[in-house]
């Protein structure tokens, strides 16, 4: 049989997800990974996991292993409402929305809203999952410049003045891949331009909470709610295999992405919701948030010491209050990709920053660096074999 004949137009954009490919190596046990990018599991609460079982068991019994409505299991409606309430979003629990991962609701925004050729407006660099989902739908990428504070307003003024686009996607607090964060000034400017131009943004918030140091900073939709569609997921903060995220957004919005659910999943995992509920309501969260961020803080700090002290000339890294990444840039000239190989060799693995711009030119003097899944004496001797593979290619 012709398999490739069966195939949809839409999947000519579809491909592996270059990253995945190159960290096939990375299984190795020899080799640090920096190149990751998933939560340690040691940041799971486990000692707690049996007790909300029961707790889900004893409260919800039958209930919790039955169908249930798109929109949510109610009880976790009421506590992820009480959840943004405190990052200042105001949504009533029937106005908050539960998906399959905030990966669930990227992919129902794009099936939504994108039709071939339509122009969305991105950091670059930016999120790769946000681009697996948007592009079987074939839109067209407008890539907006950033620097140490995020997103410029002035590149997304000057986009949005000379292209109509759909939405803007972005990631404002410890983005995926830079770690960088919008500044309160940047993310009021933002929510100004996006409120003149009258468009959509798409905020995915996925790493607020994993704040090390500063103050926090509002979402852009406390600023400019009729304008934004807020994403978060409790993947960082509880378990990503459970798969809970989350959304608030304009009611018309809202309604429109139930109908896009219910024809891919009918509803996220009862039971898991169920355990999320608990989790949350029984105030685990607040207690397992500091266990968690004491985990990931002294680890980003031996990797950011470790990179000031041993990076060669040349070479920068920002610092950045949260999140799981750190994004170090080479001199100009300077090509990652290739530093790969001898970077394996040597011992270690890291993300080239290329693989998530949509410009294949963009970015060739870029790394992203994870730190939540190493210790930090392991981290230190990464950054040390890092280090010496950049001198060795570098001559
Ligand atoms: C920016 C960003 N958005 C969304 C996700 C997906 O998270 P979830 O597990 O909630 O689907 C991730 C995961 O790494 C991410 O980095």
């Amino acid at each position: 049989m012709d398999y490739q004949n069966l195939l949809a137009d839409r999947t000519n954009l579809m491909q592996a997800n270059a990253i995945r490919e190159i960290l096939k190596v990375v299984s190795n046990p020899e080799i640090i990974s920096l190149a990751g990018g998933i939560p340690s599991p040691e940041s799971f609460p486990m000692d707690i996991i049996q007790e909300l079982t029961n707790n889900v068991l004893k409260k919800y019994k039958s209930t919790a292993f039955q169908y249930d409505l798109t929109e949510g299991f109610l009880p976790l409606q009421k506590q992820i409402s009480i959840l943004l309430e405190a990052r200042g979003i105001k949504a009533l629990p029937d106005a908050v929305n539960i998906t399959s991962g905030s990966q669930g609701v990227l992919d129902a925004i794009a099936k939504l809203t994108i039709s071939k050729g339509d122009k969305i407006a991105l950091e670059a660099p930016t999120y790769l999952g946000a681009l697996s989902a948007f592009n079987p739908y074939e839109p067209r990428y407008i890539s907006m410049d950033m620097d140490d504070e995020g997103l410029i307003p002035e590149s997304l003024e000057l986009t949005l003045n000379a292209h109509e686009i759909k939405f803007i996607y972005l990631v404002p607090t410890f983005q995926n891949p830079t770690g960088r964060s919008l500044s309160l000034e940047r993310r009021i400017q933002i929510a100004d331009i996006i409120q003149k131009h009258n468009v959509l943004l798409v905020e995915d918030d996925p790493y607020s909470a994993l704040r090390y140091k500063g103050d926090p900073l509002p979402a852009i939709q406390t600023l400019a709610p009729d304008h934004v569609i807020y994403i978060s997921t409790l993947s960082k903060v509880f378990a990503p295999g459970l798969r809970i995220g989350f959304y608030a957004a304009p009611k018309f919005l809202r309604e429109w992405l139930v109908l896009v659910k219910q024809g891919v999943d009918l509803h996220t995992s009862t039971f898991n919701q169920a355990l999320a509920a608990e989790y949350l309501e029984g105030n685990y969260l607040s207690t397992h948030l500091p266990r968690i961020i004491n985990i990931y803080r002294p680890r980003q700090k031996a990797m950011l010491d470790a990179l000031n002290r041993l990076l060669p000339q040349g070479f920068s890294c920002a610092p950045s209050d949260g999140g799981m990444f750190l994004w170090v840039k080479g001199p100009r000239g300077f090509k990652a990709l290739s530093l790969y190989d001898k970077a394996i060799e040597n011992g270690v693995a890291f993300v080239p920053g290329q693989f998530f711009y949509t410009h294949p030119k963009e970015g060739l003097e870029t790394m992203r660096l994870n730190y939540t899944m190493a210790d930090e004496a392991t981290i230190e001797t990464g950054i040390e074999k890092l280090a010496a593979a950049i001198r060795t290619v570098q001559g």
